[in-house]
């Protein structure tokens, strides 16, 4: 699996953390940076993220702020784009199930780094559960087309 990950400054250290414990288990990544602890805005990184995945060069993408509330705001608002602020391994294992999640986001600032691996490896590793659950999606996608010019 190919994953794209970005982040702002807030995200950083723990993109740092994250990028090495995919790539022990056999993921390609695609860093779309920030790459230091220099003030960014989060915006812009979030949509590098989603546009790597909208654009196919990632299968998902993994998003990473101070609290992941911002950069999760930015990523869905990119058609296509279901972004998944996860705090423990339920979320992450239930928004795979049901939400068919293909972008992860993550607070860098509110969860330490042995979580967010647990969290990273539940949601690489838990397939979608389809059935009542894309039609659900779909609803989602009715509502994006909705809204989209
Ligand atoms: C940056 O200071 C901070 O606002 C950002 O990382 C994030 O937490 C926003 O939601």
């Amino acid at each position: 699996m190919k994953i794209a990950i970005g982040c702002d400054h807030g995200g950083f250290d723990l993109k740092q953390v994250i990028i090495p414990f995919l790539k022990e288990q056999s993921v390609d990544v695609v860093d779309v940076g920030t790459y230091s602890t220099e003030s960014v805005d989060y915006p812009d990184y979030g949509l590098k993220v989603a546009e790597a995945v909208t654009g196919g060069k990632a299968e998902r993408g993994i998003a990473i702020c101070g609290t992941g509330v911002g950069i999760c705001i930015t990523v869905n608002k990119v058609p296509g784009i279901r972004g998944s602020l996860c705090t423990n391994e339920y979320m992450a294992e239930l928004t795979r199930r049901h939400n068919d999640s293909n972008m992860l986001v993550l607070g860098g600032r509110v969860i330490g780094d042995e979580l967010a691996k647990n969290i990273v490896k539940v949601w690489l590793n838990t397939p979608f559960e389809g059935g009542r659950h894309q039609r659900r999606l779909d609803k989602i996608t009715a509502i994006e087309k909705k809204y989209s010019k």
